[in-house]
């Protein structure tokens, strides 16, 4: 299946917070597996991407310094693509716009690879069904499939391959911090939580899916979510434990970090909080330290797909 007619789509690329992420033992398969509530959030980057049919199946990737092009997980994203759909010879050019941090716990990477199958799969007319799809995701990388459904919010259990939805409340507002002028890598600090062998911090049994959609809807000074990666990154720095006594004093807000790191977060339900913690936080701190404020809420749940055919 190819393309007869040049194509282009243009697209936004949410990041996500993890509100919530337990990881299990190591499995045999080196990875692990995780229970965690995913969160969109309004922070993104754009992705326009045209394919020209016939060409020499050459894939571009712009916008990216830094990283080899075949080492993108957009370029992996693409080049999978165009095997499942027998479209080899097509050219791919990639332009991202890049906002969402690099190893920053906010799945950046695999919501760009995500938005290249979607993008991708609309321009070729939908020859893959979104199950197909969300298993191209996973050999793409663990976060992915999660994107692929377009949901705003959902537990997120196995290797990150089954999703359940929840309805998103609506009225939260977030800040996103950077407390590290880099990322931390994701396999690092999955080795660093095998090393402390402090998975089962957390019991399982007290998180289910009802619990956690129980949970999300209570007010934000009652959450009990928690992050099996507290100790490894407050491992990395002192700033995680100085966060974590913030959030903690103040009752109007949750705090935790994303992911594996390196972002933290704060939520809560108010949106004056994002400037007086600005204020608060930025007293101790040190001029690495960049923070953007962020909503959580107000996210379009259907972004629009511009594709325009060109000779
Ligand atoms: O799947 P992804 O390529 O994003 O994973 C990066 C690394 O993080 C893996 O190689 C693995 O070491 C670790 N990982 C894991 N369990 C997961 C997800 C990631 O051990 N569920």
């Amino acid at each position: 299946m190819g393309l007869s007619l040049t194509k282009s789509g243009l697209r936004k690329s949410y990041a996500k917070v993890n509100l919530h992420l337990q990881i299990g033992e190591r499995r045999e398969d080196g990875y692990h597996d995780i229970f965690s509530l995913f969160h969109l959030v309004d922070l993104c980057d754009d992705i326009e991407i045209t394919a020209v049919p016939h060409g020499t199946g050459r894939i571009t990737i712009r916008g990216m310094k830094g990283i080899r092009e075949r080492d993108n997980i957009m370029w992996k994203a693409a080049s999978l693509f165009l095997s499942s759909v027998k479209a080899t010879a097509d050219d791919i050019s990639i332009t991202i716009t890049k906002r969402i941090p690099l190893g920053g716990g906010l799945g950046g990477g695999s919501s760009n690879a995500a938005t290249v199958l979607l993008t991708l799969n609309e321009m070729y007319g939908t020859p893959l069904t979104e199950q197909s799809l969300a298993e191209l995701a996973l050999s793409v990388g663990s976060d992915v499939p999660f994107f692929i459904y377009r949901v705003p919010v959902a537990v997120v259990e196995g290797r990150g391959e089954v999703i359940t939805p929840l309805k998103a409340r609506g009225d939260l507002f977030g800040s996103i911090v950077l407390p590290l002028s880099e990322g931390i890598s994701t396999a690092q600090a999955f080795r660093k939580l095998d090393e402390r062998k402090e998975m089962t911090l957390i019991p399982r049994s007290l998180y289910t899916y009802n619990k956690m959609c129980h949970m999300y809807n209570q007010p934000v000074s009652e959450w009990l979510f928690k992050n099996d990666f507290r100790s490894v990154v407050e491992g990395y720095s002192k700033k995680y434990t100085e966060l974590y006594s913030i959030a903690e004093k103040r009752t109007d807000l949750f705090g935790t970090v994303s992911g594996s790191g390196a972002t933290f977060i704060f939520v809560g339900e108010e949106a004056e909080f994002q400037g007086e913690l600005t204020k608060e936080f930025l007293k101790g701190a040190t001029q690495d330290i960049n923070i953007s404020i962020k909503y959580l809420n107000n996210l379009p749940a259907n972004d629009t797909v511009i594709l325009e055919t060109s000779k």
